[in-house]
């Protein structure tokens, strides 16, 4: 049935109750409106990156993307699992090519380098997925001395972003950052991105890291309007998968009744890339549709610390704004 006021209503209840919306109820409910599926095949001489594909979610990107037709990059920073994971694609034949990518998004050095071999193979891309990511137990810091969340959610997606934006088709290409849910908690942090100061809590830096996320997609969203490139940044719910597992173990227990899949977990950005819908700034997305990135007490992000936040990542990046 195609949306009305009633169920535009019924959907943003479900989003602000947060437990149904964000769990498996949320998807079987609103797909009872939510806009058509892309069309069978509607990827079909397109390219896609999809990065942190080698588990859930980003497995789960991949093979949807592959089902309606795109090549879709892989990328993975373990050489092993990522072939793994292209045998297995490509022996179930799901209708395009797979190719492997090895890079370690957090390390800087090594964004650079995979993205300067890319660029020499790929001259056009129709999707750029942000899908890697992390919550550590413990602060740690990467090759170039970042704080490990701070660079596999932020400094490397920032830097990709713009090492491939040559490669972005103009008017026919998405970039999708995979934010979280938990980026509610988290105000912008523009004064200790590095998380130097307090005590450090993996779920906090995530918070903090996924609220950048959204902040630096919406500046990407503009940054790129000129080209029609469409740059949205997404949430998808809470989601059974081994990072779940392995990093919120609690949560994982009490909440597994309620998990979405990962298919469930990765639909939102299939459909975003495959049909790139118009979309108002800070461009947050969920269930095929657009969300408040801030709620109630916050209604918007001060732009001067969105300003010092971006000058910033440009600094750490070496990526002029
Ligand atoms: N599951 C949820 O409920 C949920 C909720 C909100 C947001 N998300 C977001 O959704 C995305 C996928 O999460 P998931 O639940 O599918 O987690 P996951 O199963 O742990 O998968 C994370 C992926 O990221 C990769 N990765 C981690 N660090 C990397 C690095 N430095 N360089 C390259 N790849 C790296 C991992 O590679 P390895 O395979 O080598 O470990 C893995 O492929 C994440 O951004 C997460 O924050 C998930």
């Amino acid at each position: 049935m195609p949306a009305t006021p009633l169920t535009r209503i019924a959907d943003a209840l479900l989003d602000r109750a947060v437990v149904p919306g964000y769990s498996k109820l949320g998807p079987a409910l609103r797909r009872r409106w939510w806009p058509a599926d892309p069309a069978p095949g509607s990827m079909a001489g397109k390219r896609v990156l999809v990065t942190g594909a080698t588990s859930g979610i980003g497995t789960a990107i991949a093979e949807g993307l592959l089902d309606l037709g795109a090549t879709v990059h892989v990328l993975g920073r373990n050489r092993a699992k990522t072939d793994d994971l292209v045998a297995r694609l490509t022996a179930e034949n799901r209708g395009a090519d797979v190719v492997a990518e090895v890079c370690d998004v957090g390390d800087l050095a090594a964004v650079r380098a995979w993205a300067a071999d890319f660029t020499g193979r790929v001259d056009a891309l129709h999707g750029l997925v942000h899908n890697a990511g992390a919550l550590p137990p413990e602060r740690s810091e990467t090759a170039q001395g970042h704080e490990l969340t701070l660079a596999v959610h932020v400094l490397g997606p920032h830097l990709m972003t713009a090492l491939l934006a040559d490669t972005l088709v103009d008017g026919a290409s998405a970039v999708v950052w995979m934010s979280s849910g938990g980026m509610y908690g988290a105000g912008l942090r523009d004064d200790d991105l590095e998380f130097t100061q307090g005590e450090y809590s993996g779920v906090r830096a995530y918070a903090r890291t996924k609220r950048m996320q959204v902040v630096l997609a919406a500046d990407w969203a503009q940054r790129l309007a000129g080209r029609r490139v469409g740059v949205y940044s997404t949430h998808p719910g809470w989601v059974a998968t081994d990072g779940v597992t392995a990093s919120i173990p609690g949560f994982g227990k009490v909440m597994a009744p309620l998990l979405r899949t990962p298919e469930d977990g990765a639909d939102t950005t299939v459909w975003l890339v495959a049909t790139r819908p118009s979309s108002r700034a800070p461009h947050f997305w969920h269930d095929r549709a657009q969300r408040p990135s801030t709620l109630g007490w916050e209604r918007s992000q001060d732009p001067t610390a969105v300003g010092r936040f971006l000058a910033q990542v440009a600094t750490d990046t070496d990526v002029a704004r």
